[in-house]
């Protein structure tokens, strides 16, 4: 079935913020920012600005009725800046004109005293310098200090992996209207409305029950509109409540690229050691995050990086720490994956080491240490499924084996181009790692004329969220799709949402939707069972728009089992609850199971090197993918291509990139280049595994939305071992040969960085 939204898309008549029809008399808002990294905010000059054409006013940081501060997680972020500038673009005043274009010029003509101070840009000097957002994190599984000395082989090395801009089609904005007695109705892009919710009460000093969020859709949010999209709605409010007019802020791309935070870049050192049967015995890793320059959702995602260090593989022994590192950037924050890949990118970056080292296949050692149901995570929870049928289906349905030899084949008669292959197991965990945001909260309403309105607090931002929960309400029904439909998601409807979110939204929003239809559908069997002459509700289903019974049509149809419900003063609305059952996880011990359930997957992926100019190519993607039993396959397939081609992105060519003054270069899509339909792969070939029923899933169907984003970092390893088809390479380590390419593990892969790898020896 289509996505439920792919008709209103393709006629360009979907609601975005930017859609909604302005109130009269609103007002734009424009962010003068810093144009230093670090420095101590000495004055704000805003007179000629206040004197522009059409600004009505000027907002700093002392203009705020309630508090200065939009941090989430730890209170170390003001939403304009007071005495001290951290990152090249942190905001500083608000313009609020009659329109853009005056709101912009405007902010143009304000001027800023900053006393510039050092900045820091790499991670590995705030942590030497102990600015750290929250204490280092560890994992322990087993002994490593033992297990080392018992291993035949042990290599170390180090892995640098850079950031990723969001690059949501729709960019960050809000749009804020005065309501009565001094409330405000927000309207934001953004994944977590009661997120919003809190940011603006804090700034204003309003009650929750006194702002009300509401959000249609997003173009997109991939992690970059969880937390981020607090500051523009707070900065709207702020307005809106000191102006008592509506205030609009819809961020130009550059300005978005410019203020944002994006994934977040990390350098990380790895030990491995491995035995003669290619068993991984002890892994070490300690991971440096660059945070930017405050917490935002640093922590979790640095968390998530350890829960996912060790992929799909079962290592008996683990030492895992990881630091969380204030930088002078803007600050990091989740992107699809959530500080997984970047977790796996370290350990897939070790095995490839330690495979160059050996002289075996990366493969033969990924292969040797599937993780297998009854092993233990290096958190204490102990795998239901496993990595290895991923595998072996795959290999079932296209020959991994072969494809390597045609790779070969193809290398021996080509002199420039080369091709190279490269396995990418993905193991993800299910949940929110912090157990109490694993709950949802669904608003179900039959009307009499038997259509039904659902609201959840799921955001949907492109990946199909309302189009599953209408799909689980027409089926609790028995009805057509268009019988359905899904509402904003709005704060008044549904309270303290969970952001749309470690694609877990519509296992959460979804179950909770199944709970509300479940409800209403055991009332309506009540009010049916004599008219239908049934013995107990049980033996009622509805299907088709009709009653059945035991499996037989009745001939009482659903609009006359509404009504009649209703004139019997029966309740045809139902507000449900739910929270995942099972989960828990307690940090004291690092220890416990966060994870509902785990998604796993195996791809190979095929590239070809251009070993004359650098440049590259994908050839092929194909995936065995563990749907659980999907409850909607186009959707699901989507998913899965959208997070390869995503995957590949920040793998290959796109490049964040900060000069030391911490000003973004990569600053415009000139500047940044994301995949397009070019540099797509060829070909994305996935084969469903339909895996045994996992109840945690809605409908049995697994999340889908964060795991393929993981496949892209196959392309990295092929581009590699395409590389040592044309030369001799090795992992920067002691002893390199003198005629082999020292190669570190520094993504993303570049073609300039190919490039330069290709004609590069060790000894010059
Ligand atoms: N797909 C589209 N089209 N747009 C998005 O913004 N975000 C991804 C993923 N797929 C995203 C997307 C991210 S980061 C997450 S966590 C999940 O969708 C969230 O949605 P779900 O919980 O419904 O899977
Ligand atoms: Mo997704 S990074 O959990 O929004």
């Amino acid at each position: 079935m289509k996505n439920i939204d792919s008709k209103s898309h393709v006629r360009g008549e979907s609601v975005y913020l930017d859609d909604i029809p302005l109130v009269h008399g609103t007002l734009f808002a424009c962010a003068f920012d810093s144009p230093v990294a670090h420095g101590k905010l000495k004055s704000v000059d805003t007179t000629e600005a206040e004197k522009s054409e059409g600004v009505i006013r000027v907002i700093t940081a002392k203009d705020l009725i309630g508090e200065n501060q939009i941090g989430g997680i730890i209170p170390d972020e003001p939403l304009l800046a007071d005495d001290e500038v951290h990152f090249q673009g942190m905001p500083i005043a608000i313009v609020l004109a009659e329109s853009e274009v005056l709101a912009r010029k405007a902010a143009k003509k304000i001027t800023a005293d900053i006393e510039q101070l050092e900045p820091v840009t790499d991670p590995r000097i705030a942590a030497a310098n102990n600015d750290l957002i929250v204490p280092p994190k560890k994992f322990k599984l087993g002994d490593t200090d033992a297990a080392f000395i018992r291993c035949e082989h042990v290599f170390e090395g180090r892995a640098d992996i850079n950031g990723q801009e969001h690059l949501y089609i729709e960019t960050q904005g809000a749009y804020a209207t005065p309501t009565e007695n001094g409330g405000l109705r927000v309207y934001s892009s953004t994944q977590g409305p009661t997120a919003v919710q809190r940011a603006v009460c804090r700034v204003t000093g309003l009650a929750m029950h006194e702002v009300e969020v509401d959000v249609q859709r997003l173009g997109g949010g991939f992690g970059g509109k969880e937390d981020q999209a607090n500051a523009w709605a707070a900065i709207c409010a702020v307005g809106a409540q000191l102006t008592k007019r509506p205030v609009k802020y819809a961020l130009h791309r550059m300005e978005d690229m410019r203020m944002t935070g994006k994934r977040h870049p990390y350098s990380a050192d790895y030990k491995i050691g491995i035995g003669e049967d290619l068993k991984i015995f002890a892994y070490e890793a300690t991971f440096y995050q660059n945070a930017g320059a405050s917490a935002d959702l640093s922590p979790p995602v640095l968390e998530r990086t350890l829960f996912h260090c060790t992929n799909s593989y079962f290592i008996p022994n683990v030492t895992a720490t990881a630091y969380s590192c204030r930088t002078n950037l803007p600050p990091n924050t989740a992107f699809r994956g959530f500080g997984g890949p970047q977790g796996m990118f370290v350990i897939e970056s070790a095995i490839a080491h330690a495979a160059e080292k050996l002289g075996v296949p990366a493969w033969d050692i990924q292969q040797a240490n599937l993780i297998d149901s009854g092993d233990e995570f290096p958190y204490g929870q102990i795998a239901e499924s496993d990595a290895i049928t991923t595998w072996t289906q795959g290999d079932g349905m296209f020959d991994f084996a072969r494809l390597q030899e045609k790779a070969d084949e193809f290398n021996v008669s080509s002199k420039y181009f080369k091709k190279g292959v490269a396995m990418m197991p993905v193991c993800f965990g299910i949940s929110f790692t912090k157990t109490p945001m694993n709950q949802a909260r669904s608003l179900v309403h039959v009307y009499t004329d038997g259509s039904i309105a659902v609201s959840t607090g799921a955001v949907e931002m492109g990946q199909g969220v309302n189009t599953k929960i209408a799909q689980v309400a027409a089926s609790m029904f028995g009805l057509p799709i268009e019988a359905v439909r899904l509402h904003t998601t709005n704060t008044l409807r549904i309270a303290n949402t969970s952001p749309t979110a470690a694609s877990a939204a519509a296992d959460l929003n979804g179950k909770a939707t199944q709970m509300a239809c479940d409800a209403i559908r055991e009332r309506l069997f009540e009010v049916a069972k004599p008219l239908v002459e049934a013995e107990n509700t049980a033996d009622l289903s509805l299907d088709d728009g009709f009653v059945y019974r035991n499996g037989e049509r009745t001939s009482l149809d659903w609009k006359t089992l509404v009504m009649d419900a209703h004139l019997q003063r029966v309740n045809l609305s139902e507000h449900a609850h739910y929270a995942t059952p099972g989960i828990n996880f307690d940090w004291e011990t690092a220890r416990g199971h966060p994870f509902a359930y785990h998604g796993y997957g195996t791809a190979i992926v095929g590239v070809t090197v251009d070993c004359l100019r650098g440049r590259y190519e994908i050839d092929y993607v194909k995936c065995c993918h563990d749907f659980g039993s999907s409850m909607n396959t186009s959707v699901d397939h989507g998913q899965i291509e959208g997070g390869i081609v995503q995957g590949i992105g920040w793998m290959t060519i796109e490049e964040v990139f900060y000069d030391a003054d911490g000003k973004l270069r990569s600053n415009a899509l000139s500047t940044y280049k994301v995949p397009d339909i070019y540099s797509v792969p060829k070909e994305i070939a996935i084969l469903p595994l339909e895996t045994d029923r996992e109840n945690l899933a809605v409908f049995n169907s697994k999340a889908v939305g964060e795991p393929p984003l993981m496949y892209g970092i196959g392309a990295y390893f092929a581009i590699r071992n395409a590389i040592k088809a044309f030369k001799k390479i090795c992992p920067p380590d002691v002893g390199a040969a003198a005629d082999h390419a020292v190669l570190s593990f520094d993504a993303p892969f570049t073609a300039e960085k190919v490039l330069m790898n290709l004609y590069e020896t060790a000894d010059g």
